[in-house]
């Protein structure tokens, strides 16, 4: 039985070997009473050291040796400690486990005090970024942090167990391998079934296995009828349990691994799964959170996972640069997101003996306790960014490769022409500079055009983009991320691409806006949206997406101009209106990123037929003035070009001088001292109106807020719902420039996670809560300034 041992935890932040005393009255150090994940210490959302999460912190944990355990084996499983974990039992050594980015188990059985006697758990926790080990030894794009961040278990086995379960899917047939922790007599029986999980419909499928002299090759092969493939679009998954059967009460065991049926191809030709072709539309996912760093519970790392599929409308993730709680991946693997997931570390290899062991060693945790993740794709063993070392990285592809056949590898450049040891050529494309090509074509980066290539980052320090910054800045930022999609859509043999990055992120001082964030995000540490969220979201197709990149202002931009403004729609067309006075119909055909079925449409009309009905003009001379106003809409009174001067100069001639283009620009583009200036798109499919936004003036503001969770759970440990705020105008937009502080105050079993005074930037705000242990009702109240809400929850 698998049992958490989560809750009431005592933690120093400097260990001392008091901890390990057997009796909690000679301990004379002051302890803290902690629940995990856990974080060493809370960080503040910006400007602060890197210093304060790196100490060697002590946790102590009691737990009473239970009557279950009696003839049994007993296991203790750490999810995750960051970064080099001393376990003792009972004062006993346990093991040490390096880098903090893979789970780790040690057997407690012979270290155990008798049965309902207490037993003490010792962790020395090293979170020193001067350890030996990766990601450590040169500067690192984003903080490491500190803690046993993920959860810890503790699981009784029989004394013979089924110690592995690894499934590997062939159209529809599975082969389920199975490992025993000790040599089975002649003859052992095991029933190994496959059964439909969850959703997914179907009958169960079992069959028996025998032993026979050796049980290095046990294994299944199940054919399902009706199989359902997991794709992204239709995740469905199976679970493989494998039951071994004994004659002696107490000795069976049973394990289950849940898997889908599904098959991977990366090739000269890009990636096929199920022999279908897919483009992968992705973003590189850092696992940090503001104030809290690594330890978030499973509904938040969950979370992020709805929120690149659902809100980002995303096929994939990398999670750069480590493996990644598996509560993510389990949530990838749900909602068919596809992951590329590679080994920690960034840019350096370390030199010594001790830091490259620990390389390999990390490719063989990762590959071996993630394996079964049906969304995971591809495996990155080379540290991202680190330069060719033929040696070391024969032998993680070695790995990798044995551990795993049904895998492709990868491993993430920064450079061309690599030594590819790999299945595909893995390269940061930091190409884009707001005016050039998106991305370069495979044949200038690749070594091996027979081998596959994707783009695993672009975009994120080429262009910093903050909440608060101004229109022009957020909508580029945008537009680089439609370029290179659109640049990369274009490329049929590049398999598809990862942005730097979904989330801004705290990092080093070497790193970032001074302030210690990467504003690299497409959204913010609270994962409130950026306008570039809009580029991606819009691909997809669940929903009707519809917004635009202005709020219409022209006080925004320089010369009052109107500058260009984007529509960001997936429907069939957007029908523009001014006060309700049809302007135009934009289709997707009008944009000049010609490979994205839903691209940014450049608003470049303002007039429609106006001229014509409120001008009494011609059709012509419409044209004509529409033309030249158009243009000064956009670029503002620079020099036109010699088809707009033309008509100028048309116009001219019929009488149009400066001085009333001048007045029509005023009246229809500038519209100062309009009553009322409300525009209104349509976002149309299949001939129908199926959403519609307005842009005007703010008359009023209200505070919206997304919950993730409204009801907690403290059954495992903690719980946590991440608070998002946004402040909306009378139509539903956000007002890019609400600033206010904003104050939380809490009742009911709940706490905050991080200040209760922060401030909203660029007109988003964000905070957690969470549990505190107890039970019932409870609340969140946000205030800022005339504006409040309560937010209710119910911790169960
Ligand atoms: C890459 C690196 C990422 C991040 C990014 C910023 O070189 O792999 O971790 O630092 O640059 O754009």
């Amino acid at each position: 039985m698998k049992t958490f041992i989560n809750k009431s935890w005592q933690f120093t932040n400097t260990f001392d070997k008091q901890l390990l005393a057997s009796k909690k009255t000679d301990i004379k150090i002051k302890l803290q009473t902690v629940d995990l994940p856990h974080s060493v210490v809370q960080t503040p959302y910006n400007y602060f050291d890197a210093k304060i999460y790196q100490t060697v912190s002590g946790y102590r944990k009691t737990f009473k040796t239970a009557a279950a355990w009696k003839n049994r084996r007993v296991f203790i499983t750490f999810e995750g400690a960051a970064h080099e974990a001393t376990v003792y039992l009972n004062g006993q050594l346990l093991g040490t486990h390096s880098t903090g980015y893979t789970a780790f188990t040690y057997e407690m059985t012979k270290f155990l005090a008798p049965q309902g006697s207490e037993n003490v758990l010792v962790v020395k926790l090293d979170s020193n970024e001067t350890i030996d080990v990766p990601p450590f030894g040169f500067v690192i794009d984003y903080m490491t942090y500190g803690g046993i961040y993920l959860e810890v278990f503790i699981e009784d086995k029989p004394q013979i167990f089924i110690d592995d379960i690894y499934v590997t899917t062939k159209e529809n047939s599975c082969d389920v391998k199975f490992a025993l922790s000790e040599q089975v007599s002649e003859g052992t029986q095991f029933n190994v079934t496959v059964a439909p999980w969850s959703k997914t419909k179907g009958k169960p499928i079992t069959v028996s296995v025998t032993a026979n002299r050796s049980t290095a090759n046990l294994h299944a092969e199940i054919t399902m009828p009706d199989v359902k493939m997991w794709t992204p679009e239709t995740p469905d998954l199976y679970t493989a349990t494998v039951e071994l059967v004994s004659k002696n009460k107490g000795e069976s065991d049973s394990k289950s691994e849940r898997f889908g049926f599904r098959d991977i191809v990366m090739n000269a030709e890009g990636l096929f799964l199920n022999g279908k072709k897919y483009k992968l539309r992705g973003l590189d996912r850092h696992q940090s959170y503001a104030y809290q760093g690594y330890a978030m519970p499973e509904s938040l790392q969950r979370f992020d996972a709805k929120v690149l599929k659902e809100e980002l409308g995303l096929n994939a993730v990398r999670t750069s640069h480590y493996p990644q709680s598996h509560h993510f991946i389990d949530a990838c693997d749900e909602l068919g997101l596809l992951v590329f997931t590679e080994i920690p570390g960034w840019q350096h290899i370390g030199s010594s003996a001790k830091w490259r062991k620990q390389a390999i060693q990390n490719v063989n945790e990762m590959v071996l306790q993630y394996r079964n993740h049906p969304s995971i794709f591809l495996w990155g063993v080379r540290i991202n960014e680190s330069p060719d070392d033929d040696e070391l990285y024969s032998v993680t592809n070695s790995v990798a490769r044995e551990l795993d056949p049904s895998r492709p590898t990868g491993g993430v450049r920064c450079f061309k022409k690599s030594n590819l040891l790999e299945d595909v050529y893995t390269y940061n494309e930091f190409v884009h500079r707001g005016d050039n090509e998106g991305c370069e074509p495979k044949s200038k980066v690749t070594s091996n055009m027979k081998k596959a290539y994707l783009i695993s980052e672009y975009n994120g320090h080429m262009y910093p983009t903050k909440m608060f910054d101004d229109e022009i800045h957020r909508t580029n930022h945008a537009l680089r991320h439609a370029k290179v999609i659109n640049d990369v859509a274009g490329h049929s043999d590049i398999a598809g691409s990862f942005g730097w990055c979904a989330f801004d992120y705290n990092t080093h001082e070497d790193f970032g806006s001074g302030d210690g964030i990467c504003y690299h995000g497409v959204m913010d540490m609270f994962r409130n949206p950026k306008m570039a969220a809009l580029v991606y979201k819009s691909q997809a197709e669940d929903e009707v997406v519809l917004d635009v990149s202005s709020s219409m202002d022209v006080g925004e931009h320089p010369a009052c101009t109107r500058g260009k403004n984007w529509i960001f729609t997936n429907a069939d067309s957007i029908k523009m209106y001014f006060n309700d006075i049809f302007i135009t119909e934009y289709f997707p055909s009008n944009s000049p990123y010609k490979n994205l079925k839903h691209p940014p449409i450049l608003i470049d009309d303002y007039v429609g037929e106006r001229f014509v009905k409120e001008e009494k003009m011609s059709q012509k001379s419409s044209e004509q003035a529409k033309a030249v106003i158009n243009f000064n809409a956009i670029y503002g009174q620079i020099k036109m070009p010699f088809s707009i001067l033309l008509k100028a100069a048309a116009l001219f001639l019929k009488g149009f001088g400066y001085a009333k283009l001048r007045k029509l620009y005023d009246n229809y583009v500038g519209n100062w001292g309009g009553a009322a200036s409300v525009y209104k798109f349509e976002a149309i499919k299949d001939g129908k109106v199926v959403k519609t936004i307005l842009k005007g003036p703010v008359k009023n503001i209200q505070i919206k807020a997304d919950i993730s969770n409204k009801e907690l759970s403290v059954e495992n440990g903690w719980d946590a719902s991440s608070v998002r705020l946004s402040v909306k105008d009378q139509y539903g937009n956000t007002v890019p420039y609400y600033m206010e502080s904003v104050r939380f105050s809490v009742s009911g079993p709940i706490e905050l996670i991080g200040p209760e005074t922060s401030c909203f930037r660029g007109g988003y705000a964000g905070t957690y809560v969470r549990t505190t242990g107890k039970t019932g009702k409870a609340q969140l109240k946000v205030e800022s300034a005339d504006l409040s809400c309560n937010i209710n929850f119910s911790v169960l």
